[in-house]
């Protein structure tokens, strides 16, 4: 089954086994029909926005494709939405915009789906998914039962939940919800987005979408365009000493608080810095408004991205003394 129009890296690999299902009921009734499963290896598949594949798949790929978005509840100041695993994040987003509901417009033209969103812990412009998530349904597959994982067990962190630890490879997510605000409060704190804003008329939901969508508009590939998965690379956390002796040496390079004796660094800057920005080789490389990003420019192979990424890493540990770590899911690589 080949996985081209399933990774946004454009990437020409199979899945030796898909199952796509968009009725939650479809899941344990394939599974109990396909024992072999259980000799398999699984991946949960998104919108492929984040995922990097070397070679083929040589397991059983599952695809949540469960649709709707409706309101569960709602009080004075909160409505509780549940979307399906299925639903295109930025369509969510431009949903809750158009509804008054705020809380995801800082996260605004993210790629994927909604599913994924908790997994990975999406982030962007000073906020976080877990910031509006109330709770997770899924399947469990180890238990083959339905669970509901509230927001204060998903163990949320940087780019990082309990589904990519505890429940990695067991937990398929068929729905999540999120409560969100009816009188929204703005974040804007983030590099230009103020100024973006107040560029459009001042704080409003639409205007807070319009001022994210620009920026990333102008930083980052459109993935219909070229291919990409966003940031490759987490942002590294490390030792407050560690970032001051850096500092010292390049009294400009970005630095994030993160918490007690932390210090999170930008990749991009580090990456930049050894001058990979715009470096191509065949048909991958590193883009050229971003060095963050790893692009196919068309015919390149999951492996020789991997490669350029490998080079890149090495390069930044040479450097700096900081090893990367992958944002993307790296599948397939020994
Ligand atoms: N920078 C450079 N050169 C570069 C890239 C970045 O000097 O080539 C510098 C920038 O000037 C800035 C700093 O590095 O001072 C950070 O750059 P930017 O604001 O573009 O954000 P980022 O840290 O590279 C993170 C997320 C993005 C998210 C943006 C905005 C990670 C791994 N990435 O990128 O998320 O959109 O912040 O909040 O945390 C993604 O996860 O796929 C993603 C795109």
């Amino acid at each position: 089954f080949s996985l081209k129009r399933y990774n946004t890296f454009g990437l020409d690999a199979k899945a030796r086994y898909f199952f796509e299902f968009t009725e939650a009921e479809d899941l344990p009734y394939f599974l109990s029909n396909f024992g072999l499963w259980q000799q398999l290896p699984l991946y949960f598949l998104g919108g492929g926005s984040n995922l990097l594949l070397v070679d083929d798949f040589e397991g059983l790929m599952i695809h949540a494709n469960l649709p709707g978005i409706k309101l569960l509840r709602e009080d004075r100041n909160h409505v509780w939405l549940e979307a399906g695993a299925g639903e295109d994040w930025d369509g969510f987003v431009a949903y809750c915009v158009s509804q008054g509901y705020g809380g995801v417009e800082n996260l605004s033209l993210i790629p994927g789906r909604v599913g994924s969103a908790p997994v990975q812990n999406i982030g962007a412009y000073g906020v976080e998914v877990q910031d509006v998530v109330e709770l997770v349904k899924g399947f469990d597959l180890q238990t083959f039962s339905e669970y509901e994982i509230p927001d204060s067990e998903c163990r949320f962190a940087y780019r990082d939940s309990i589904f990519k630890n505890e429940l990695k490879g067991r937990f398929v997510v068929t729905s999540v919800v999120f409560r969100l605000d009816k009188f929204p409060t703005f974040k804007l704190n983030y590099g230009d987005l103020m100024a973006e804003v107040e560029k459009r008329g001042g704080e409003s939901l639409l205007n807070v979408r319009e001022a994210v969508v620009a920026i990333r508009e102008s930083k980052l590939p459109d993935p219909e365009a070229m291919g990409n998965a966003g940031s490759f690379f987490k942002n590294p956390v490390v030792e407050a000493g560690v970032a001051e002796t850096l500092r010292a040496a390049s009294p400009d390079m970005p630095v994030y608080p993160a918490g007690e004796g932390k210090a999170k660094l930008a990749a991009g800057w580090l990456i930049d810095q050894c001058g990979w920005k715009g470096y191509r080789e065949g048909d991958a490389g590193v883009h050229q408004k971003q060095a963050l990003v790893l692009v196919n420019y068309g015919q390149a192979t999951g492996r020789e991205v991997y490669q350029l990424a490998q080079k890149v890493r090495q390069s930044v540990a040479d450097r700096f003394g900081i090893l990367l770590e992958p944002e993307v899911n790296v599948l397939g690589a020994e």
